[in-house]
């Protein structure tokens, strides 16, 4: 039996492999392959066998993996988790490089809401891909990872912002977020010097890279921490620990062989709204579980009977009660690490939860013999949401929104609780069945 702290230490690892949502992918497309799914293209046909083992990918950094079960699907509906694979931060800017006063920084754009704050004084990587045109003139597109400290974010000494303790650390978005890159002494043009970075560290040609999609990484490696090593701190806990977790679930023996057709559907631009081609509110899931449904049913009317049988797990990552900020929380929904994982309810569908999802997620619970918590956030502030109440709304399926409590969300280090870790992994199980 594996203890919640190597669950943990695989998933640090697992982070550690995927610095950008791109490399998300990639790192659970390797894993499902050590378990011999099988690749399906959007654009080819489809043969599904019963018990197959599946995955689609959508534009590198979306991916739905499925496993056909034993009995029907009219009977038992999809058993889906979905969650997402961005992270908010820094991305680069197409023409990103500027050149001054001996310096070369970048300029980004910032993608989502991250604490821009916890960005500066840190060892910052890049990560993403790049397209180029091959020397057949095909568009091709390569993962890069620059996994060793490149861009800094320095801070401004006290000394030039004395109230910084009593303000708060404000950047302006567009002045004080450049990143610095190297110094700078203007042989050859900024761009063309970013470039042969880029062929440097991925081995595409740089006369020939078109376009490229770069996020700003941590190389900060994930850390156990407390005096009894109970806490761990990473980037990209929202959500990539979500990730993980269904992943694991899903990869488990009985589940693999189950009667259930199970499915985890990982999406980006969650951060943004969901709003793309490849996010939850796009047309992805939908498309892949009425093929599966259309072939394995082979009536229209059965694709709509399959939903009505289904259930989604809406998992992210939910809000830790931190003591030295009480203010911010509801006095009657304080959800504590390592606690166990947290129903989360909005009255104004916020999160997808319903009283009925609710209780059957408690006694999947029960049955795993986990602990669980619920959440609401406080009335007086603004709720966040996840693709729960999207996903749900556009395919109709009971769903529920759930997640690990998690400290400082959308810090650049994040942190969680090492037990909750096992817990969410171990209902996840029961669900799948
Ligand atoms: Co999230």
């Amino acid at each position: 039996m594996i203890t919640a702290q190597q669950q943990v230490q695989n998933l640090l690892d697992f982070i550690e492999a995927s610095p950008s949502p791109w490399h998300a992918v990639a790192t659970i497309e390797s894993q499902l392959q050590a378990f011999q799914f099988e690749k399906l293209e959007e654009s080819a046909a489809w043969q599904l066998k019963a018990q197959g083992r599946y995955y689609v990918i959508r534009d590198d950094s979306s991916i739905i993996m499925f496993v056909m079960g034993l009995k029907p699907l009219l009977e038992t509906g999809f058993k889906i988790i979905g969650a997402h694979t961005d992270s908010p931060g820094l991305r680069i800017k197409p023409n990103a490089t500027n050149a001054a006063e001996g310096l070369l920084r970048l300029g980004v754009e910032i993608y989502g809401g991250p604490i821009l704050a916890t960005f500066t004084d840190r060892d910052l990587g890049l990560a993403g891909r790049v397209s180029y045109k091959d020397e057949q003139g095909h568009i091709v597109s390569q993962l890069v990872n620059f996994d060793r400290p490149l861009l800094r974010l320095p801070n401004l000494a006290i000394h030039m912002n004395r109230t910084v303790n009593e303000d708060g650390l404000k950047l302006h978005k567009q002045n004080e977020l450049p990143l610095i890159l190297s110094t700078w002494a203007e042989e050859s043009l900024p761009q063309a010097y970013f470039s042969e970075l880029l062929q440097q560290q991925s081995a595409c040609p740089a006369e020939r890279i078109l376009s490229w999609d770069l996020a700003v990484s941590d190389t900060q490696k994930g850390a156990f921490w407390g005096a009894n090593n109970e806490f761990y701190a990473d980037g990209q806990l929202d959500n990539l620990a979500s990730c993980h977790a269904a992943l694991q679930a899903l990869l488990t023996e009985s589940v693999l062989n189950g009667d259930n057709s199970v499915v985890c559907a990982f999406f980006d631009h969650e951060e943004i709204g969901s709003t793309s081609c490849k996010g939850a509110d796009g047309s992805f899931l939908e498309e892949v579980l009425q093929r599966i449904s259309l072939m394995a049913e082979d009536i229209r009317e059965g694709y709509a009977r399959v939903l009505a049988k289904s259930f989604m797990i809406s998992a992210d990552m939910a809000h830790a009660y931190q003591p030295n900020f009480p203010w911010a929380y509801e006095p009657d929904h304080k959800v504590m690490v390592n606690k166990g994982p947290v129903i989360k309810i909005n009255a104004n569908q916020r999160y997808s939860t319903e009283s009925i999802s609710q209780a059957q997620f408690i006694d999947w619970c029960e049955q795993a013999d986990v602990p669980y918590q619920t959440y609401a956030h406080r009335s007086d502030l603004a709720c966040g949401s996840t693709i729960g109440p999207i996903s749900s709304a556009r395919l109709g399926i009971r769903s529920i929104d759930v997640g690990n409590p998690v400290w400082a969300m959308h810090s650049i280090r994040e942190s969680a609780g090492v037990l909750d870790h096992g817990y969410i992994i171990r209902v996840m199980q029961q669900f799948f069945g």
